[in-house]
């Protein structure tokens, strides 16, 4: 397999230091350090457990990357300073096609959000799905929700598949298939230049946000206990965002290419 797409991930990972040291006023700005993971932290496709979708997605996900789609859509979505559209490959839907239902949880660009012109949920994630049904002839519906209902969604078959950046972990293993890893990312620790944060011990006493349901949610609480922070558990990115700027929590720990949007606001 063709390593050029996930090093261009990795590139986008070094520019995050970059944009958090431009923009926003003083107090206010956002600076980040990276937060060890324990095992890796990749994105998959999940399904229902036993989905016959598994294998033809899995297969089609493979082709859009050694294709060198997959490189586009990454430069597309995970680069900062590219605004030019990358050519999406409309196809016109043909009648009597078998709807998939894609479940997400649009509060986590560049995976995914809701882009405010249109109403319409955009994204590095939706773009996989676009291309992974197009060409198994289906078409796609997508249904937006909390993250934390994803999984459930999956159990009760009221989606096909969830695109969210989701991580296939053991424990969702066991309710869940997974397909390959199709992105790879790190955590972060966010907060403001003035709350003077560098290290996991400076979180001593403070308190860290994290999205509910999430495996940054899991990480928070393994780490609270070693260092002595607070978790507050919430719904939406957004959400937790607002939070932080109020000052109503000190840090969030997020994955550094969504950290990496919301710092260059
Ligand atoms: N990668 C993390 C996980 O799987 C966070 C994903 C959050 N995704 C979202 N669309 N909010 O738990």
């Amino acid at each position: 397999m063709k390593k050029s797409w996930w090093m261009l991930g990795v590139s986008a990972v070094m520019s995050v230091g970059l944009l958090a040291g431009c923009g926003g006023d003083d107090a206010n700005q956002l600076v980040s350090f990276e937060v060890p993971t324990e095992g890796e932290l990749g994105s998959a496709i999940a399904f229902p457990q036993g989905s016959e979708l598994v294998e033809p997605f899995n297969e089609t996900l493979n082709e859009l990357m050694e294709s060198g789609k997959m490189d586009e859509l990454v430069l597309k979505w995970f680069d900062a300073g590219e605004t030019e559209e990358v050519d999406s490959e409309e196809t016109e839907q043909a009648d009597g096609e078998t709807t998939l239902i894609m479940g997400t949880s649009a509060d986590y660009p560049p995976y995914e959000s809701v882009d405010l012109a249109t109403g319409e949920i955009i994204g590095f994630d939706i773009d996989i799905a676009k291309y992974i049904t197009e060409e198994l002839g289906y078409s796609l519906q997508i249904e937006d929700m909390d993250f934390n209902a994803l999984i459930p969604a999956m159990e009760s078959g009221r989606v096909d598949f969830v695109l969210a950046g989701m991580t296939p972990t053991e424990e969702r293993k066991e309710n869940v298939d997974f397909s390959d890893i199709y992105y790879e990312a790190t955590n972060l620790i966010v907060s403001k230049e003035s709350t003077n944060l560098s290290s996991l011990e400076d979180l001593e006493g403070l308190k860290v946000g994290v999205q509910l349901g999430s495996i940054q949610e899991e990480e928070a609480d393994e780490l609270a206990e070693e260092y002595g922070f607070e978790v507050v558990k919430l719904n939406r990115i957004p959400e937790i965002m607002q939070e932080l700027q109020a000052g109503r929590i000190d840090a969030i720990l997020m994955e550094d290419t969504v950290a990496e949007g919301h710092m260059a606001q």
